[in-house]
Parts: C-alpha cells; structure tokens; sequence
C-alpha cells in the first residue's frame, strides 16, 4: 500500500474500463461501488468520455424545478440542480413573494466579454499603448476575421482598450479585446481572437505577448434585477424592516457580505449547473464585482419604498451562453433550456439575476425570522430518514419524530425506521 505510486504512464489513453480498474485496486472499491461508479446516469457514457479527461464513471445530482417565478412579465419554471436542501423550496417561496404586477424585472445589458493580451517588455509602455491605438481598425479587422460566422449574427471584436499597468517587472501593456459574443458564453470566440491579435500586437509595440485570454471580470456583462413585495407577503412590516437591516449590516461588513453573496449564488448556480454553465466564471466575475469599490460589497440591497413595499435591487455580472460548450453537449442542459424556453444568453442571465434575489430573499427572511436551521433541519431529517430506508408515509413519521425529540441523527433515524418496519409487519 505504502509504495504506490499516482504517477500512472498513460493513464487517459486507457480505455475507461482500465482507468477504472486501476482506480477500483487503489481504493479497493467493491463490486457494487464500482458499478454505482460506472453508471452515467442520463449523459451518455460516450459523452462523459469525451467532455473531460481521465474519466472513471458519472455522478447524478438532482434536478429540481423552483416554481412561481414571474420574471419580466412572464412565468417561467426554474431549473436547478444543487447538493444543498432548502434552495429550491426558499427560491419558489420567495418567487411567490415577488410576484405582484410584472414579478421580478431583470434586465442584461450587452453580451460584451473582455480578451486580454498582457504585452511585456515593452519600452516606452506608454507611447506604444498610443501606438495600439492608431491601429485599432486593423487589430479589430484581424479579430474579427477569426469568427465570420458571429460576426454575421451581428457580434465580433467591437472597441478596444489599452491600460499601461505597473508591476514589479516594470510596465506592461494591457489590450482589451471587447467582444459581442451574442448567445455564447464567449469564451472560445474571445480567446481564438486575443491568440490571433497578439502577434500584431507584439510587431506594432515590439514587447512580447505573455498571456492571451478572456477575463472573467465581465464588467460589461451586468445585469441589473429589481423587484417589490408587499410587507404582508414577506410576513408583515416588522420582517421587512429587519430584512433592510440585515441587508445595511451587510454592506458594512464584508465578513456577512460573503455570506449574503453566497446565498444569491445558491440560486444562480444552481440554474447555472441545471443548464451547464461555466458556474466558476460566474462565481469568479461575480465576487469580483462585488468588490469593485476595494471592500467587498453585499451584491444586493433592501430597503422600504415611499409606499412601504420593500424593494430589492440586484446588480451582477453573468456570462452565460445558450449556444456552444457543455450547454449543447449535456442533453440534460438542453431540458433545462427548454423548460426554460429561453432562446438567448440575456434571457438566460436576466433569469438567473431574478433567481439570485428571489434567493436572498428568502435567506434574509428566514435568518430574521426562526432562523435558517429550522427549515434546514426539515429537510435533512427527511434525507435521513430516506437514507435509513424510509419510504412512502413512513418518511415524514420518522423525521418528525427526529425533529420533536431534537434526534436528527443517521444512527436514531435507522433504529426508528427498523422500529416501524416491525411494527407495520407485526
Ligand atoms: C446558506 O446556503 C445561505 C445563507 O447563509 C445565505 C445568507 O446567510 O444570507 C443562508
């Protein structure tokens, strides 16, 4: 045991059935986890293989729908995959909260991402920066030479920016490529296009080309969603007030910020992971944002109106796609997208914004009101009970029995539902 070795020659030219052998002996994985292992569940195996390396066998999460959400105008059921209990049901809870007049309204702006090109050791920075810019008609040209087909839809290369930045090895020249990536995420067209700039780059300013790639700051990706409850909705005037505080307390103090963005990504991952998004670009861009000012800032505000409704505001960036990458591989990916039946990366974004404050909606109602462990606790108990081999009715006796006596154990949930098996065979 002690003398093995991960260094394994070769290992993603194997067939998947050795890649899984190998890894069944190192762990010693019996025969009944070696086959859970292997089951891909609803993406084919083919599929799987040839998404990611190294692949060994599949992994389901559920797949849930939040209901309620009136986003726009219009209805939509929400797709959301997530590991954690009370996400869903919170999200449809506060969607049904939100949903006077038009609902939630959420608008994205442009589909425009960022590709940089970092050009170092360059001399005289500034005067090449300048030197970029005369030629920006002819970067943008040879950009957009690389994707016809969007720029047919109407995207490509539109503007470019140049930044003279100083670091500890001297000033270096950064190039903004922005980009319309239309209804991609972006990422394949903007990286293609920063390579391809980057030697003319290197001939107009004479430094070298160190890093050519997208930025998942997509600071021209905002979406803004703003919505209004009805203090009764919420649970009365008093819950609503403290909902304002408990959003203040996050803006002056990075320390709940954090934990108030999280909970507004629990919604937006999760439509992120149902429609098989890049979910850590948008985790990255999103907690970029939400320091843009030097402090990290909640990404979201409440506060009461003039006619003291209580009124939420969401401002984020999302870079999402509905053509390309896993979003058109993953059957399961084009399911969500037809439940959603959204047809462009904006309505996909303003949707997922909508989710992201529906959410924290939810979040801060529940920590002002019981707190968030009851709701939470509901459900684990559930899961407990099921885990220990409950089913039909016999899930909620046992869980409420757990819930009652404060026993929300594994160990207490089996002996309970070994207990009423017996009984209901006696
Ligand atoms: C838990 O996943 C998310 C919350 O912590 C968010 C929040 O505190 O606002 C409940």
């Amino acid at each position: 045991m002690s003398n093995r070795s991960s260094r394994i020659p070769g290992f993603y030219k194997l067939p998947f059935e050795k890649r899984l052998e190998i890894v069944a002996k190192w762990a010693n994985l019996s025969e009944d986890e070696v086959s859970l292992l292997k089951n891909f569940g609803n993406l084919d195996k083919k599929i799987a293989d040839a998404m990611i390396e190294n692949v060994v066998g599949g992994m389901t999460y559920p797949f849930a729908i939040a209901t309620n959400f009136r986003i726009n105008g219009r209805d939509y059921l929400v797709p959301m995959v997530i590991e954690e209990s009370s996400v869903v049901a919170a999200a449809s809870n506060a969607a049904k909260m939100l949903r006077e007049g038009d609902g939630i309204i959420s608008r994205a702006g442009p589909q425009y991402m960022i590709g940089q090109i970092h050009l170092v050791r360059v001399d005289s920075a500034r005067y090449k920066a300048l030197k970029i810019l005369e030629k920006k008609d002819e970067i943008l040209e040879h950009a957009n030479q690389q994707d016809p087909i969007l720029v047919k839809l109407g995207g490509g290369a539109k503007d470019l920016e140049v930044r003279v930045i100083d670091t500890r090895m001297g000033p270096a020249i950064v190039v903004h490529l922005i980009v319309d990536v239309k209804d991609a995420m972006g990422t394949n067209a903007v990286n293609t296009m920063a390579e391809a700039v980057a030697p003319l780059l290197e001939k107009i300013t004479g430094g070298e080309a160190r890093l050519r790639i997208i930025s998942n700051y997509a600071v021209y990706r905002i979406v803004r969603a703003y919505a209004r409850a009805k203090p009764e909705a919420v649970g009365g005037k008093d819950v609503a007030e403290k909902i304002v505080e408990a959003s203040i307390l996050a803006e002056s103090d990075p320390f709940r910020a954090v934990t108030h963005n999280k909970g507004i990504m629990n919604g937006i991952i999760a439509v992120a992971l149902a429609t098989a998004q890049d979910h850590r670009a948008i985790e990255a861009g999103a907690h970029a944002y939400a320091a843009r000012d030097g402090t990290y800032k909640p990404l979201s505000t409440w506060d009461i109106d003039s006619e003291g409704y209580l009124v939420g505001t969401l401002e984020i960036p999302l870079q999402v796609g509905v053509v390309g990458g896993a979003t058109k591989v993953h059957p399961i990916a084009r399911i969500a997208l037809k439940i959603l039946g959204v047809k462009t990366a904006k309505e996909l974004a303003e949707i997922m914004a909508a989710v992201g404050l529906a959410q924290n909606l939810a979040a801060l109602r529940a920590l002002v009101t019981e707190g968030i462990q009851k709701g939470h606790m509901k459900l684990h108990a559930k899961n407990l009970a099921i885990m220990a081999g409950a089913t039909g009715e016999l899930i909620d006796i046992v869980a409420e029995q757990m819930i009652r006596e404060g026993r929300i154990r594994f160990d207490y949930a089996k002996e309970l539902v070994e207990k009423y098996k017996k009984q209901y065979q006696a």
